[in-house]
């Protein structure tokens, strides 16, 4: 008696779910906003995010498919214990050990940001992924043929047509599949944000004066809670721009030669080497830099040059706070977090 109610509750089951469209397989998910951000900047009206869109993002971030070699995914050169970004690699390493001309940024809080890359050469969190998959130095492929890879595959199939509801797998869907995931990596549980948060945690002396002391020297620039104003800046980290004109390489705008984003400081901790080249190794040689390396060039940042004196007045000792200070943004449920890593 009871097996038959059971058989008979699954069989209507299977009947009710096959009337239904994708979408009773697949959950709408709401993501939670950290009450110390601003506005998120990404349109969600436009790629609404569900259980299986996130997964199946996930799932492509960390597929070798997308490069030509079959080797190279995001998670290759973006990796979770380091912020998402290749820890210890000054430069991008990608396909057939091909290096690129840029330091690997850290991936976290995309959904904040209006434009991408150092140069802010994208304008769009879907357009993200179509620059590292065709660039020969990185993925050197062809969104045609990676296209191709995945629709000749009968598990991507079936897995865009659960969370897309489509048959054949176009970029369009592609592209919001990867933003879908890529919009998660969310981080905001540093014990910094707990402290600004009111939710228990506590900042020692040095800590506190370290934040004072940012405050009043670097947060014109790090700006609010995702610790960037979003804008691009040269700090003088060199004068010689013939390698790499940042932002004026998108701009053709000379006064935008070696201006370069203003990277978040989330995760800082781990986020090493340092700066677009990685030419910089510890958070110690970051201060040093701004105390006595900051070199003059034409578009140097005005708050770097004071009284004709390039760079940021600061003594050893404050120096120190600062960087205990930057330690306090490490955010260890979000370098582990299981949601985000590949197994
Ligand atoms: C070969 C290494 C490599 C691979 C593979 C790679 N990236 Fe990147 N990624 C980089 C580098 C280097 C940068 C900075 C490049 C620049 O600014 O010119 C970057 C920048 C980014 C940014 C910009 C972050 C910001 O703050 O502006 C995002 C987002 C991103 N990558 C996502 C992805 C995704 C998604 C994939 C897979 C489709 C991917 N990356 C594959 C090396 C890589
Ligand atoms: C005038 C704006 C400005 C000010 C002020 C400023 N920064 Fe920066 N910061 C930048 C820019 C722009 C970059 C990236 C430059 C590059 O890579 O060429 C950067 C990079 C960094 C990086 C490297 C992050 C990474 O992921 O590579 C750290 C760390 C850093 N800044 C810390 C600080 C600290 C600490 C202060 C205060 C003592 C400070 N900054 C003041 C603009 C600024």
């Amino acid at each position: 008696m009871r097996l038959k109610v059971i058989l008979s509750g699954s069989v209507l089951g299977v009947i009710a779910l096959m009337a239904f469209d994708f979408h009773v397989f697949n959950r709408p998910v709401e993501l939670k906003l950290p009450s110390n951000f601003p506005e998120p900047v990404y349109d969600f009206k436009t790629n609404p995010l569900t259980e299986a869109g996130i997964q199946l993002g996930k799932e492509l971030f960390y597929d070798g498919k997308l490069s030509r070699t079959g080797v190279v995914s995001c998670g290759f050169c973006h990796q979770q214990p380091s912020a998402f970004t290749h820890h210890g690699h000054e430069v991008s390493h990608g396909v057939d050990d091909r290096l690129g001309k840029r330091n690997s940024l850290p991936i976290s809080n995309l959904i904040w940001m209006k434009t991408f890359f150092w140069d802010g050469g994208v304008n769009h969190l879907d357009f993200v992924p179509l620059n590292p998959m065709e660039n020969p130095l990185e993925m050197d492929e062809t969104l045609e043929n990676v296209l191709k890879k995945l629709n000749e595959s009968e598990h991507y199939r079936a897995a865009f047509r659960q969370a897309f509801g489509v048959d054949e797998i176009k970029s369009t869907e592609f592209l919001k599949a990867l933003s879908q995931f890529t919009a998660t990596l969310i981080s905001a549980n540093s014990r910094y944000d707990k402290y600004v948060r009111n939710e228990g945690a506590q900042l020692t002396a040095q800590e506190l004066n370290g934040l004072a002391l940012f405050k009043s020297k670097c947060s014109s620039c790090h700006a609010t809670d995702l610790f960037t104003d979003g804008s691009y800046r040269n700090n003088g980290i060199t004068s010689d721009f013939r390698f790499d004109k940042g932002r004026e390489e998108v701009t053709s705008d000379v006064t935008d030669r070696g201006k370069f984003k203003v990277p978040s400081l989330r995760n800082v901790e781990y986020t090493d080497p340092y700066m677009h080249d990685g030419r910089l190794t510890s958070l110690e040689e970051v201060l040093n830099h701004y105390s006595d390396g900051v070199k003059i060039s034409e578009t140097l940042d005005p708050l770097l040059l004071k009284d004709g004196r390039p760079g940021i007045a600061l003594t050893e000792s404050e120096k120190a706070d600062i960087i205990t200070f930057l330690k306090t943004l490490t955010d260890k449920e979000f370098l582990a977090d299981k949601r985000f890593s590949e197994y």
